[in-house]
């Protein structure tokens, strides 16, 4: 690798940046909108027990396995599957991990935009005053279906997501995390604070927290480890292209410990915000989906004393917690077009972006803009398909990678430089060898049998 190509590809300035750059992929939409609509419509707090087991016997796993290929090869995932077994088909991994990255951030910023939009809207006053669901509905369908509104905000996403990107890993990612991440982690405490000193918080509460075991089955864990990989952003080699950016001589064990414990700690603390006020207002972990938090906190919001500055803080978390992971989804088929491509970073990051916008027109314009996509339900069939199952299959066959064609033996002398004693040895291998990949595959070949019968 020459000079310019090396800083056409940067690193991080320190592992703290790395852990910052890390928890802002991870932390986003996933956490704070669809971490408690999972909740409420798999069996409360069942559901949060399930999934911190799947995130710490699996997500895990798979974190360090990724970032140990991602570190090894120093490169994007097509390039770091290629480095290892080269004139393989095991760079096809790679190449659906970059189009899994593209597909997802083409909704994802979607949602992002209208995230943006109740920012503005929130205040600027639209929900002062006494609002009654059915205003409440009529303002997030008025606004949905309203292209110009969308397509707007959805272009402001992906123009800063494309700014930050193409200013380089130091520069672009590493600096605009660091200011935006202790943002984010200030906002939510205070709005936790304020969610809890509610009255009837209580109620919600112990839907949340108290396991009601009769409500275990199948659904609650095939749900809880998707949304596990999806809320850490595993399995489209996010966390193979952030590692390939850490210095040899970081602990990777403890980065990937860090990464999975914050990640959990937000979608726990959002939890403490949405369930509370959800009990505030009556409806005790009943809604879910894009009305949780599009419809039903505008409700909540003008109900309550303060709600103007609660609610705009909330849509202002919404938004900072998504723009930290689209720079880190768009950073996957840049780092690509980099690394093996020899693109600048300006062009792919430009280009990049471009094609996700368009290859987003169809859910934006799926939430009434146009009828054909409504029907179809556009957005949610992409979140499914490239949110859950490309997901899976991608950690899975990262799991089989490392476990069986690199070996757990050569990816653990990666883990030893930056942490030579790497206690976890044992459990670690256990796991990406056997229990990680078997349960991605029950998971799986439920998923594909629930989908089959409707
Ligand atoms: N982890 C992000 C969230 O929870 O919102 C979403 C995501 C980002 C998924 C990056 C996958 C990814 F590669």
């Amino acid at each position: 690798m020459d000079g310019q190509q090396l800083s056409q590809r940067g690193a991080w300035g320190s592992k703290v940046a790395f852990i910052f750059a890390a928890t802002g992929s991870a932390i986003g939409l996933g956490n704070i909108w669809r971490f408690p609509t999972m909740v409420s419509q798999n069996g409360g707090a069942v559901f949060v027990l399930i999934y911190i087991l799947a995130v710490a016997l699996i997500g895990f796993t798979v974190m360090l396995a990724e970032l140990t290929l991602g570190r090894h090869a120093q490169k994007n995932p097509v390039g770091a599957f290629e480095y290892i077994k080269p004139h393989t088909p095991w760079k096809l991994i790679g190449y659906l991990g970059i189009l899994t990255g593209i597909f997802i951030l083409s909704f994802y910023a979607v949602v992002a935009g209208w995230a943006l939009g109740y920012f503005f809207k929130t205040a600027s006053g639209t929900f002062k005053g006494k609002v009654t669901p059915e205003m409440s509905n009529q303002i997030f369908t008025e606004f949905s279906s309203d292209p110009i509104q969308v397509f707007f905000f959805f272009a402001i996403i992906m123009g800063l997501t494309i700014f930050i990107i193409s200013k380089g890993v130091k520069k672009g990612i590493e600096k605009w995390t660091k200011i935006l991440m202790p943002m984010l982690f200030i906002l939510i405490v205070f709005l936790a604070v304020r969610a809890l000193t509610l009255p009837g918080a209580g109620q919600g509460i112990s839907f949340y927290l108290k396991p009601d075991f009769s409500k275990l089955n199948v659904a609650v864990v095939l749900f809880a480890l998707g949304q596990a990989f999806f809320s850490l952003s595993l399995g489209m080699g996010t966390m193979i292209t952030y590692g390939s950016y850490i210095s040899k001589s970081d602990n990777l064990v403890s980065s990937a410990g860090w990464v999975s414990f914050s990640d959990t700690l937000i979608a726990l603390l959002a939890g403490l915000i949405i369930f509370p006020t959800l009990a505030f207002s009556g409806q005790p972990g009943s809604v879910g989906g894009d009305a949780l938090a599009f419809k039903v906190f505008p409700l909540i919001f003008s109900e309550m004393p303060g709600g103007q500055i609660f609610g705009t803080l909330f849509f202002a978390l919404l938004f900072v917690a998504a723009i930290t992971s689209t720079i880190s989804l768009l950073e996957v088929p840049v780092a690509y077009l980099v690394d093996e491509r020899n693109w600048s970073r300006n062009k792919a990051a430009l280009l990049a972006g471009f094609i996700t916008f368009l290859i987003g027109i169809p859910a934006a314009l799926s939430t009434g803009g146009m009828e054909f996509f409504t029907k179809i339900n556009f957005l949610g069939l992409f979140a499914i398909i490239f949110g859950n199952i490309s997901l899976a299959v991608g950690a899975l066959f990262i799991c089989i990678f490392v476990a069986y064609i690199w070996g757990v033996k050569k990816a653990v002398k990666e883990i030893h430089s930056g942490n030579p004693r790497f206690n976890l040895r044992p459990l670690w291998a256990f796991s990406v060898k056997f229990l990680s990949p078997a349960a991605i595959i029950i998971i799986l070949i439920t998923l594909i049998k629930k989908i089959i019968t409707g």
